[in-house]
């Protein structure tokens, strides 16, 4: 950790310098300053020390020091890292719980809300008390919203769920909620008491697939959560990529090929052009899943994988965007049902289907999204 000869060169130095390859920008700022403070006095402490033979006469231990567990590892476990993909997992999601769980996204003037308000009120005088404070699942902030699902889920309590079940995070309330049906009828718009077990019922109805993104998204933080929690991770390669960022882009596929299975379950890669090498990345720049709908048409919302690559190609800030031109857009089809049993798990070689070049513009919202048919897929043996 100590070089006494050329103190400048010692290891614990380079460590602190480590921090600077933060892949997030807003991390690496706001640490910049600590830790340069932190690297002076510690170059400061390390020479004042390699200059007094009584501490430099001193024998070396007999153990060496040091966490037991890899820097990544350390990183990986850092609560504002755990913040930073709550927001990209979770928080980007709050808005398909509008408006009945996000009380600070209605706006109490905006004209473009008064709908919004109006369906609100009336839930809450037909609900009674069953509209509690408790359907402010989103609070104003990603902080203290995480912070509540925490709290909350560390209550023990025999009849209800946990928001976040770190024992089986398929089994979060927060998951069963929005992918359950309403409770059953028992007259004239009158239901019975919604479930909080299972069989969870959810009075707002289905608001979410077990197919779709914002599910795989909200299981694999919770699953992440988890880890970190309860020290799972013990090597580097166990930790989960987590460099999604979900963006407003949208993509549709119509016309999908005559030989995919009904309701089959389709991840999309969107690969960059390299115009260095001419040839496409091997690394994806984007990614989507979908399921197919009966029409045969799949649907999907872009998210950002991050890397040096993407750095060029998207517009990060506070909306990241893909930015328009050539894609590869290759496709994999689950027909060996993986996603089923692990909703996070990644399609491999297996499944792949094929692959078509096209030029994107890559719109927002469903109604710019963009269109290609199943005929740009060109069946292909190789990955
Ligand atoms: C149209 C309104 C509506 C929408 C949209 C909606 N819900 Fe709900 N949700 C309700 C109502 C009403 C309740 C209270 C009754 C119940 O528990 O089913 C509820 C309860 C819940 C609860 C239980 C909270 C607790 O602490 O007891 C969770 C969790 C939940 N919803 C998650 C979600 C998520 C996540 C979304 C978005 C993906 C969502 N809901 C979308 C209406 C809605």
């Amino acid at each position: 950790m100590i070089d006494l000869k050329t103190p400048e060169n010692s290891k614990i130095l380079k460590l602190i310098k480590m921090g600077e390859k933060d892949y997030d920008k807003g991390q690496k700022m706001i640490h910049a300053k600590n830790r340069e403070a932190e690297y002076e006095a510690f170059a400061a402490w390390i020479k004042a020390g390699a200059k007094d033979p009584r501490l430099v006469s001193l024998p070396a231990p007999k153990e060496t020091a040091g966490p037991d567990k890899a820097h990544e590892i350390i990183r990986h476990a850092r609560i504002d890292r755990v913040l930073d993909s709550f927001k990209r997992n979770v928080w980007s999601q709050r808005m398909r719980c509008f408006p009945c769980h996000t009380p600070h996204e209605i706006d109490g003037n905006s004209q473009k809300h008064r709908l919004a308000r109006e369906r609100l009120k009336k839930m809450k005088h037909n609900l009674g008390n069953l509209f509690t404070e408790r359907m402010d699942i989103f609070k104003e902030t990603p902080e203290a919203t995480m912070e509540y699902l925490i709290r909350d889920s560390k209550r023990k309590s025999r009849n209800r769920l946990p928001m976040l079940n770190l024992k089986d995070p398929e089994k979060s309330l927060i998951i069963l909620k929005p992918t359950a049906r309403l409770p059953k009828k028992i007259g004239d718009k009158q239901f019975e008491e919604p479930s909080f077990l299972e069989p969870v019922s959810h009075m707002g109805g289905i608001k979410m697939h077990p197919d779709d993104f914002s599910y795989k998204a909200f299981v694999a933080w919770i699953e992440d959560y988890a880890k970190v929690m309860s020290g799972q991770y013990t090597s580097e390669d166990e930790l989960p990529a987590d460099n999604w960022y979900f963006t407003q882009q949208m993509m549709l596929m119509r016309e999908a090929p005559s030989d995919w299975p009904e309701k089959a379950r389709v991840q999309f890669f969107i690969h960059g052009w390299d115009k260095a090498h001419k040839r496409w990345f091997r690394e994806p720049i984007a990614f989507t899943q979908g399921t197919m709908n009966p029409r045969r048409a799949v649907f999907g919302t872009l998210f950002l994988l991050r890397s040096k690559q993407s750095e060029k190609k998207v517009h990060w800030d506070n909306d990241p965007t893909l930015a328009p031109g050539e894609y590869l857009i290759k496709a994999y089809v689950d027909r060996r049902e993986v996603l089923a049993d692990n909703p996070t798990a990644i399609l491999g070689k297996e499944d792949f289907y094929g692959q078509g070049a096209i030029n994107a513009k890559w719109g927002k919202l469903f109604k710019n999204a963009q269109k290609f048919t199943g005929a740009l897929l060109r069946k292909r043996a190789a990955h």
